[in-house]
């Protein structure tokens, strides 16, 4: 059933662009950017501080509900709050991107966060991004788009973001890790990364970032007159 609220879902795999675009359109519209990577790694980064593996299927049950998820927006940056403590910087590091996908695997795990992403959708016009936002978190937005690029231009991305924040990982270790995080989310049963069948398909792997929003733009604008 459609909202009053107007819901864009971009979805595509990691460095595809997704959040930067994301951040840009929602700016644009004036509508709420959710990051739900972000929501998944915020889980993910839980289990790893208790030691647990990211597959460990009955440590991760046991563990979820201990697990306090909010997200609060300050100055229209969505922080992400751990039980109490905002662990928003703390989550962007190569090792809990491995296990956000370990644990996002999980059924338990995307259990526990349908509601709060679908909530977000029924109380605010947003622009939302992840794997399986157009396929199972909003299987009625207004907008799909499914953003993808090529892995080794997608990593990249990402070995340039994190050079600039000071990590020393080689251009080679971010392509394995990426084309590894890309197979467990394509490949996992529930919910898996994929294009939904009414999504846009915009590949970014020849644009820039202002080509990219401007294509975005231009299917938002087709879509919703926006
Ligand atoms: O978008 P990201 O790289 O921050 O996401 C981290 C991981 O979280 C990703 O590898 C898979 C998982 N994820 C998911 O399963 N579903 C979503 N809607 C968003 C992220």
């Amino acid at each position: 059933m459609k909202t009053a609220f107007h819901a864009i879902a971009l979805d595509g795999p990691a460095g595809a662009g997704k959040s930067t675009l994301a951040k840009r359109i929602a700016k644009a519209l004036d509508f709420v950017y959710v990051d739900t990577g972000a929501i998944y790694r915020t889980v993910g980064y839980y289990i790893w501080m208790c030691g647990i593996g990211g597959r460990d299927a009955d440590g991760v049950r046991r563990l979820i509900d201990e697990v306090n998820v909010k997200i609060e927006y300050i100055d229209g940056v969505q922080h992400m709050i751990l039980n109490g403590k905002d662990i928003t910087d703390e989550i962007r590091t190569p090792v809990i991107s491995q296990y956000a996908s370990q644990v996002s695997a999980h059924a338990c795990v995307r259990d526990f966060l349908l509601d709060t992403q679908r909530d977000l959708a029924k109380s605010h016009n947003v622009v939302m991004d992840g794997r399986d936002i157009g396929t199972v978190v909003l299987p009625n937005a207004d907008v799909k788009i499914f953003i993808t690029a090529t892995p080794e231009i997608r990593a990249k991305r990402r070995f340039d973001e994190l050079q600039a924040k000071g990590n020393k990982d080689s251009y080679e270790k971010v392509l394995a890790e990426m084309k590894q995080r890309d197979l467990q989310d394509s490949t996992r049963p529930i919910a898996p990364l994929k294009q939904a069948k009414d999504a846009v398909l915009l590949d970014t792997s020849d644009m820039d970032l202002e080509q990219a929003e401007a294509a975005l733009r231009a299917i938002i604008r087709e879509k919703i007159g926006l």
